[in-house]
């Protein structure tokens, strides 16, 4: 019977939803943080002339169809003494980072993501490499610490988008209000504090005057393509923080067959197979890539668009273990029918424990 494992915390509702999918339809899921799911997880990998056997009490690596590493963690040592992790922590991290680095050999399943490409992918500078390779059209972005060089990107495109690497939010003590960094526009009369802007580095990008955003949730070799904007008329500047909005209006969209294909191109390069592409439509109808989330939130999508059927696809993919899987009604439920679910309500109630991100070393991808 096909094992799917699936690396993330009790609390990832995607993890939790497509577990539940496949579990509904025979499939055996396997949801854990790290490769260490507790005290009775017992591995071995042996390396000899023919190559490299992993072996695992937790799953049987000839069995696994595929490994969705969503959001993978350090192996948990709660149950070790406080004295004694120091070290086994180490050696539990370093040991997973050698078992992930030969994914393929040690499980040899469809990885969504390849460990080592998916730390790779991580990089927005090398996403617009790729898609300047491509030949996919993007706004020119600068990433600095540098308020001259931000300074002659304002001169040069009027209008200026600031975003940073990763969100973050905050309270001001003194007046218990809470901020989060917002993607926002700079123009000639935005001040350019140089000791600010040098404190931290910052993603630059010329602004695009949006007629609605696109959200491209690939899965394998599917593209499902969702069109992002206001009922009420205009794009978002950013459309997250507006999910939960009345006013937001999300369709079906037909991808040109020549960016598609640039999209799957780039996709290859990256060495992904699953991704969420986040692209922009101007006023003229030009399309402009401005990232891929390889282990992007998608579900949202199908909840306010449940014409596309996401759940169902990402199950079918892990299920069969290829990217040109079937959609053929072995996985009849959707997201909306996971929500009514116990399991729901289980990770709702999870802990969200604070164990650090795995880190590998990215891949060399020249
Ligand atoms: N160059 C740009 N021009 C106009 N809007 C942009 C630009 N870059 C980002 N945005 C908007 O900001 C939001 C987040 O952009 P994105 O590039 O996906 O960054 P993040 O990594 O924060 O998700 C989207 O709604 C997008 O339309
Ligand atoms: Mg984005």
């Amino acid at each position: 019977m096909a094992q799917v494992i699936i690396f993330a915390p009790a609390h990832d509702i995607h993890a939790s939803a497509v577990a539940w999918s496949l579990r509904r339809a025979g499939v055996e899921a396997l949801v854990s943080s790290s490769l260490r799911q507790g005290s009775a997880s017992r591995f071995a990998v042996l390396a000899g002339a023919d190559g490299l056997h992993g072996w695992a009490s937790d799953f049987q690596p000839a069995e696994v169809s595929a490994v969705w590493y969503r959001r993978p963690s350090r192996p948990g040592l709660s149950d070790q003494a406080e004295l004694d992790r120091w070290f086994s922590a180490q050696q539990w991290a370093l040991f997973q980072k050698n078992f992930l680095a030969v994914a393929h050999s040690t499980v040899p399943a469809l990885w969504v993501n390849e460990p080592a490409a998916s730390v790779a992918a991580e990089s927005k500078l090398l996403q617009l490499r790729v898609a300047a390779e491509v030949g996919l059209d993007f706004p020119e972005a600068l990433v600095t610490n540098d308020a001259g060089q931000v300074d002659q990107l304002i001169r040069r495109w009027g209008r200026v988008v600031f975003k940073t690497f990763q969100g973050h939010a905050w309270e001001d003590r003194a007046t218990q209000r809470y901020y989060n960094t917002d993607v926002s526009v700079l123009d000639a009369a935005s001040e350019l504090p140089e000791a600010a802007i040098a404190f931290c580095p910052g993603i630059f990008q010329r602004y695009i005057e949006k007629q609605c955003d696109l959200r491209v949730t690939v899965i394998g070799e599917r593209f499902f393509c969702a069109r992002i904007e206001r009922k009420s008329g205009g794009a978002y500047l950013d459309w997250r923080p507006a999910i939960l909005d009345e006013d937001m209006d999300v369709q079906p969209f037909q991808l040109p067959p020549a960016v598609e294909a640039r999209l799957r191109e780039l996709m290859r390069r990256l060495g992904i197979v699953f991704g969420c592409i986040d692209l922009v439509m101007d006023g003229a109808g030009r399309l402009f890539f401005l990232e891929v989330n390889q282990q992007g939130q998608f579900l949202f999508i199908e909840k306010m668009l449940p014409a596309l059927p996401l759940l169902q696809a990402a199950s079918a993919m892990l299920a069969g273990g290829r990217t040109d899987y079937a959609l053929d009604g072995r996985f009849t439920a959707g997201f909306e029918a996971y929500l009514d679910s116990a399991d729901y309500q289980q990770a709702l109630a999870a802990p969200i424990d604070e164990a650090p991100p795995t880190t590998i070393e990215p891949a060399v991808t020249d």
